[in-house]
């Protein structure tokens, strides 16, 4: 499989960067990420420094996702492809690499308005993962620490720019109608084996947030289970339960996070392979599964 980018980090803005606390840390069983500024809490699921920066703001939402290169060449390669293709890549200063904890950094936007941060040689973290809550880790080697997907009304603008500036592949998509007259379409990306590190939905019109969710992928089943009592005990909105995908064929729950996004906790996905020709239509979200639990 190519191996070209991974998720490095995702950048969140809340009014309070500690409000989320109790929901990274003991509902989904995130560790502390390296200590940042005072207006900042890090989080990580494994030996990187850092893998989601909540940093104090007034959007309540994703500021901006970190993609690492596989190395410097395939850092040079996805910038001077950005490029060719009309992005304005902005080079990040000493200051922005030192924050982000990384060696190189180009920034650029994105037609869904959260700034993509190209990263290579991310720092890791003093010391290894480890997590009472998730006692069998995150599965993050060579994958990235999971995925994101973003509603978007520039839905087709989106797909442009992620396959031909970006350079990412779609792996299948999504066409559904939820109820008479509410379509539902997705799109996922990938660029390492993860089935989607990305991946973009059609919105009807603007959204008060364009992170949907924000998913971490557990090695052991059981820590599915055992995040789903957690969040469950927490009172947070379930907007799905345990479930299926039909595409992905992950093993997930949904939880919403105080600030609005979701977080998928799931296990078991299926990877895309070298030779991948399943790049078609599904017509249902989940095989199974995956209904409303409790609203907010
Ligand atoms: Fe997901």
């Amino acid at each position: 499989m190519r191996h070209d980018l991974e998720l490095a980090y995702l950048g969140i803005q809340v009014p309070d960067p500690h409000s989320l606390t109790p929901f990274f840390g003991d509902v989904i069983g995130l560790a502390p990420g390296e200590p940042a500024d005072d207006e900042t809490v890090t989080w990580r699921n494994d030996d990187a420094a850092h893998r989601i920066i909540v940093e104090r703001g007034p959007l309540t939402d994703a500021a901006f996702v970190g993609l690492q290169a596989a190395d410097a060449t395939a850092f040079d390669e996805v910038v001077a492809r950005l490029e060719s293709h009309g992005a304005d890549v902005a080079e990040g200063s000493d200051e922005e690499r030192k924050v982000r904890r990384v060696q190189r950094l180009a920034r650029t936007s994105s037609p869904w308005g959260v700034p993509i941060e190209v990263v290579v040689g991310l720092e890791p973290a003093a010391t290894p993962f480890a997590s009472k809550l998730v006692p069998g880790g995150f599965l993050t080697e060579g994958v990235g620490f999971g995925h994101v997907v973003f509603a978007t009304t520039a839905f087709e603008e989106a797909h442009t720019f992620l396959v031909e500036s970006l350079g990412v592949g779609q792996t299948d998509w999504l066409e559904t109608e939820l109820a008479p007259g509410l379509e539902l379409e997705v799109r996922f990306y990938h660029c390492n084996p993860r089935h989607h590190t990305i991946a973009v939905a059609r919105a009807p019109f603007d959204l008060p947030q364009r992170l949907h969710h924000v998913m971490f992928e557990t090695n052991d089943r059981d820590d599915v289970g055992a995040a789903l009592d957690r969040a469950w005990a927490s009172d947070l909105p379930i907007p799905n339960g345990l479930g299926r995908h039909d595409n992905d064929a992950m093993f997930s729950f949904y939880v919403a996070s105080p600030a609005g996004f979701q977080v998928e906790v799931g296990h078991g996905a299926r990877v895309v392979t070298e030779d991948w020709d399943d790049n078609r239509r599904y017509d249902r979200i989940s095989a199974w599964g995956h209904q409303p639990l409790r609203n907010g």
